[in-house]
């Protein structure tokens, strides 16, 4: 079967993005959750809420343990917070009409394994998942189909393995992210040096900005933000994953022109968002 190969350029990137409308308020620009956290790992789900508030969603909710309470008030004022356990999620109670992101910093816990598949099973949004939410759904192949057909799944190489088995190289990597992307009707990001968006048509579109600054703890969580603040604003889940990974790069390279590569964090990357805003106007 035919498939295509594209890059991502800026013309692509601008005749995606949508500026704001003058007559809006925050309900045109849609609501996100963002699960995750947990003891020790509550600044991962900080990182995904404070990219998704840099990013336009118009109302912001991180569903994290209580442990994670005050350290979300206090650097994320803007956002509201979901109880979903004490020191790990053990429910999973979303806000009504939210797009989810679900998986940074979250862990592995058996409760927080229970609760995350039984949510899964009854739901059938398209979403966002990452990180540990992978890493939950790669520990048996029936959960595979659990995944809401045309959600966004954002998996680095170690990820990609565990979900799906080894490849001998990128090329064979790809060849299988295809397969996979079409089968279970999703979208795959293929996170690298240069990301890869894997379309269920079986379409590829190549990265190509972003840099070895952003190998570092904390890059992919404020991926997982943006793509599910861009779905909330409703793009195209095809679309909010070609804009998502341009603008994580593009950021990320303004953030090492300012910081350089070793000392860039993501929250200068989170910071850069806004000037890439406004390259984009
Ligand atoms: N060049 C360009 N981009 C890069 C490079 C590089 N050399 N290295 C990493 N990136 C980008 C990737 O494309 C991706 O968007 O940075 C992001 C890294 O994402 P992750 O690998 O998910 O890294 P991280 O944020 O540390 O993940 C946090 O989630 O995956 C789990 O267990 C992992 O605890 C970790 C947590
Ligand atoms: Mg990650």
């Amino acid at each position: 079967t035919e498939t295509n190969d594209f890059v991502i350029d800026d013309d692509l990137v601008k005749h995606i993005f949508k500026p704001r409308k003058d007559f809006s308020h925050k309900g045109t620009y849609g609501k996100v959750v963002i699960s995750g956290g947990s003891y020790g790992k509550i600044g991962a789900a900080v990182l995904a809420t404070r990219s998704a508030l840099k990013t336009g969603a118009g109302l912001t909710f991180t569903l994290a343990p209580k442990c994670g309470y005050d350290i979300l008030q206090v650097s994320c004022p803007e956002a509201m917070f979901l109880e979903g356990g004490n020191q790990y999620v053990d429910h999973f109670d979303m806000e009504k009409d939210a797009v989810c992101g679900i998986g940074p910093g979250l862990g592995t816990h058996p409760e927080t394994e229970k609760a995350f598949l039984s949510f899964l099973k009854n739901y059938s949004e398209p979403l966002v998942l990452d990180a540990d939410a992978l890493n939950m759904i790669s520990k048996a192949k029936g959960n595979l189909k659990m995944i809401p057909k045309k959600s966004i799944i954002t998996p680095h190489p170690r990820e990609f393995e565990r979900l799906f088995g080894s490849t001998v190289d990128s090329f064979e990597r790809l060849v299988l992210a295809r397969k996979k992307a079409k089968e279970l009707n999703v979208y795959i990001v293929l996170k690298d040096h240069h990301t890869q968006v894997v379309t269920p048509e079986g379409n590829v579109f190549y990265n190509i900005k972003g840099n070895a600054g952003l190998a570092k703890g904390g890059s992919g969580d404020i991926l997982t933000g943006l793509l599910t603040s861009l779905m909330a604003q409703g793009y195209s889940e095809e679309d909010a994953c070609i804009l998502g990974v341009w603008l994580h790069g593009r950021a990320a390279d303004l953030a090492a022109e300012k910081h350089s590569q070793e000392s860039m964090l993501p929250t200068d990357v989170i910071n850069e968002f806004g000037n890439v805003f406004e390259e984009l106007h």
